[in-house]
């Protein structure tokens, strides 16, 4: 099903590359990031591009719940401690400048796309950890306090206030910010070279390279794909839910892991988060259904959908240049579960990066970082690959097709090899071979989204083997 943003809000269609074109900047990906980037960069005076394999904002854009906070769980005790105070304060002042420049946007061109001020809540049960961390973000110059009044529909000792956060509708934003730029729908780039973006219909000769497209899909140099991991979560569009104001979300190890939001009358009710791959059991949607009816009896469902977020292995942004061998190409990504926030972090900092400008928040975000942190993530990340491709060779299949229940998928094995399986509920089979085209791991069935995502980075394919997202670039092979 599409989000309540998709539903609401159509963006004009682009047409696709159809020559070749110079630019002093092109942008790879046309999300929230990639067209903030151009827009910031369009607004200094370079000349941008932005090449879109698919169609503006029909990736990850559509699917958040529209945040705009600097207020990103509790975090900022666990930065300071693991990058010191004075990067932690630069996370957390290039939020709020990310915040500011939202709203600036927003009044200087009148966009009419529903922003509303709204306090952010980070709610607990640990009310010593609450307070420390609302002392903590104080210190770091944001506007934080603990309160013990939690407006929520299950009792916990408190919550961390920020005030002056935000939220909007994503798409009427985008709507208005893509409209005077240079935008390519449909052209996915096929290689990417120091200073060329080749695709099926066109290359574009550039002299800076932003790869904004989710998850950089070059794996050398750069590496990301062993420095982030993929995590998806599910979310309920609920009318006829009485719920107070306010963006609330859970601190880290609670036992209620839900988040809330209004959007005009409805509530947005998120949860059932996982490392993507990892959800064969489904019954996210079911299980978000069933807390849906005990706190709210009389709301009836409006709409639902899932997210994929990029996941970094010390919890912030990679964004700055994309790796020392390759000084004209710049890469934001892994923006955690705030990709509205850290998209505008993103066009700020890389905007001042390309026109040459010091940015005092750059520091932080630098993805040529090395510290304890993300030295044993990327090990973490090793590991989880090194499995998932065990898994391909030595996994004894679960299921036989004539086994497979109508709307469910497995593993069986066909002519001495595993094969993917799903059924319809009319019971038409449909096969994909499940070796993930990006480094190889074996693909895993999704029931909740009918399927299949890749444990080891996190690239989606549909039952018929098309890629949904990447970092994967091509389908996944179909069998007859
Ligand atoms: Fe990397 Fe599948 S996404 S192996």
């Amino acid at each position: 099903m599409n989000s309540i943003w998709s539903q609401t809000c159509e963006i004009k269609e682009r047409r696709p590359l159809s020559e070749n074109i110079r630019t002093d900047v092109a942008v790879i990906g046309a999300g929230m990031a990639g067209v903030l980037i151009a827009s910031a960069l369009q607004e200094a005076g370079r000349s941008v591009i932005v090449l879109e394999a698919n169609r503006i904002a029909s990736g990850q854009t559509r699917n958040t719940t529209a945040k705009i906070t600097s207020q990103h769980g509790l975090i900022y005790q666990k930065l300071t401690k693991s990058i010191g105070e004075e990067r932690a304060r630069q996370y957390a002042m290039a939020n709020e400048a990310a915040i500011t420049e939202y709203r600036r946007m927003i009044t200087e061109r009148g966009i009419d796309c529903d922003f509303e001020e709204q306090c952010a809540y980070v709610y607990g049960g640990d009310i010593d950890a609450l307070k420390a961390e609302a002392a903590c973000a104080e210190k770091l110059g944001l506007g934080a306090s603990f309160t013990p009044d939690a407006a929520l529909p299950f009792p916990v000792a408190g919550a961390v206030r920020f005030a002056r956060q935000a939220q909007f509708h994503p798409l009427k934003f985008l709507q208005a910010v893509s409209e005077p730029l240079t935008i390519y729908e449909k052209t996915p780039v096929k290689t990417v070279t120091e200073h060329e973006l080749i695709t099926d219909r066109g290359t574009v000769t550039s002299e800076h390279i932003v790869f904004a497209a989710h998850y950089p899909f070059v794996n050398f140099p750069g590496l990301y794909f062993a420095r982030m991991h993929q995590e998806r979560s599910y979310v309920l569009a609920l009318e006829n839910a009485a719920s107070a104001d306010g963006m609330w979300f859970f601190a880290e190890g609670e036992e209620n892991q839900y988040s809330f939001r209004r959007w005009g009358e409805l509530l947005l009710l998120g949860g059932g988060g996982h490392r993507c791959g990892e959800n064969s059991a489904g019954g996210k949607y079911d299980a978000l259904r069933r807390q849906a009816q005990a706190w709210f009896p009389d709301s009836r469902e409006a709409a639902h959908w899932s997210a994929q977020d990029c996941i970094t292995a010390d919890g912030v942004p990679y964004i700055g240049g994309y790796a020392a061998s390759r000084p004209s190409w710049h890469v934001a990504t892994g923006f955690q579960k705030w990709g509205m926030t850290t998209s505008m972090v993103a066009a700020m900092l890389l905007r001042d990066r390309i026109c040459g400008k010091l940015n005092p928040y750059a520091e932080v975000f630098d993805p040529g970082r090395f510290t304890g942190e993300t030295i044993s993530g990327v090990a973490d990340e090793g590991v989880h690959a090194v499995k998932g491709l065990a898994r391909r060779m030595f996994k004894v299949p679960e299921e036989q097709a004539a086994e497979i229940a109508p709307g469910h998928g497995g593993i069986v094995m066909l002519d001495g090899e595993k094969v993917g399986v799903c059924k319809d509920e009319d019971g038409t089979l449909y096969s994909v071979d499940i070796r993930c085209p990006h480094l190889g791991c074996q693909l895993e069935w999704n029931p909740d989204e009918r399927s299949w995502d890749c444990p080891c980075h996190g690239s989606r394919f549909d039952k018929y083997g098309a890629l949904i997202s990447g970092p994967a670039q091509t389908d996944a092979g179909t069998r007859e």
